[in-house]
């Protein structure tokens, strides 16, 4: 059921690989709620092909361009302000990778060239986004911008090494780059952290399963789907939400507020 939540908007979304990426899901909402869009991603996952049948499928066009690269982002913004015909109202940053996890090294031996490309993909990539969108004064007033988040950035998941630092930053920049975009342009910066989901990057991450099904058992709502978080990231970029800035917003099912599921108790045998 559609709402017309996004009617006239204009959207960059970020991050959608395959129909599994959470970046998939909210730009077929975003079209659904009546947004115009661009699809971007690094121009090695364009080669996957896959992100062609979503562009059809939204109408879209889309722009390669690597996150970490502040020309290729600068292009990004001007292109996509040329194709949709006006200024941006929201933008998604959906992009995470962490070479350690990929390699299988643990936090405690982390490789630091490793690291910084993590951060640098992962973290920075959100600053440099919104430092080059403000700088070409390409977003509307009002406008939203939201990042894909982890609860690894409050409390430790021993599995999610170096991206728990790493999230923890992103959140960071939401607050700070949140209120001086806020006060400048009144653009509010959101991160939205988000259930286990099964996804490349998800299930790319060691022990992903058996985790995916503890936070399952412990949340009273279970676990939130991809297509949950993309109904979520739309309220957010409506107009609904536009005194929201500067938060981290779980979307867990209940899980970041709950110690311990009857569910788990008694998997545990505990009486
Ligand atoms: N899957 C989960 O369990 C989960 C939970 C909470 C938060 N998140 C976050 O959600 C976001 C999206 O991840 P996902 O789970 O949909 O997985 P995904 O693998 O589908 O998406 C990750 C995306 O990042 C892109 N990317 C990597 N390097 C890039 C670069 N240099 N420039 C531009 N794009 C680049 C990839 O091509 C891919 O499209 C990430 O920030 C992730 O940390 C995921």
């Amino acid at each position: 059921m559609a709402y017309n939540l996004l009617k006239g908007k204009r959207g960059i979304i970020t991050g959608a690989l395959d129909e599994n990426s959470i970046a998939w899901k909210v730009a077929e909402k975003a079209v659904e709620e009546g947004a115009t869009i661009v699809l971007t991603n690094a121009p090695i996952a364009m080669r996957m092909g896959e992100i062609r049948k979503l562009a059809e499928k939204t109408n879209a066009q889309i722009i390669p361009a690597d996150a970490t690269s502040t020309e290729e982002l600068s292009q990004l913004f001007l292109q996509s302000q040329e194709i949709l015909g006006g200024k941006i109202d929201f933008l998604l940053h959906s992009i995470g990778m962490s070479v350690n996890i990929r390699k299988n090294i643990s936090y405690t031996e982390s490789n630091y060239d490793y690291f910084l490309k993590g951060i640098d993909v992962s973290a920075l990539s959100f600053h440099k986004m919104m430092s080059v969108a403000r700088k070409l004064d390409a977003m509307n007033e009002w406008g939203s911008i939201v990042a894909l988040t982890y609860m690894a950035a409050q409390r430790t998941y021993p599995f999610y090494t170096d991206m728990a630092d790493i999230k923890a930053m992103l959140e960071s920049i939401a607050r700070s780059f949140g209120y001086h975009y806020g006060l400048e342009k009144k653009v509010r910066v959101n991160t939205v952290s988000q259930s286990p989901t099964k996804t490349t990057a998800g299930t790319g991450i060691k022990g992903f399963g058996d985790f995916f099904d503890y936070a399952n058992a412990i949340a009273p709502l279970g676990n939130a789907t991809a297509e949950d978080c993309a109904n979520y990231c739309i309220t957010l970029f409506s107009d609904l939400t536009k005194m929201v800035t500067m938060q981290n917003l779980f979307h867990d099912g209940g899980y970041s507020s709950t110690g311990v599921s009857m569910e788990v108790m008694t998997k545990l045998g505990v009486e």
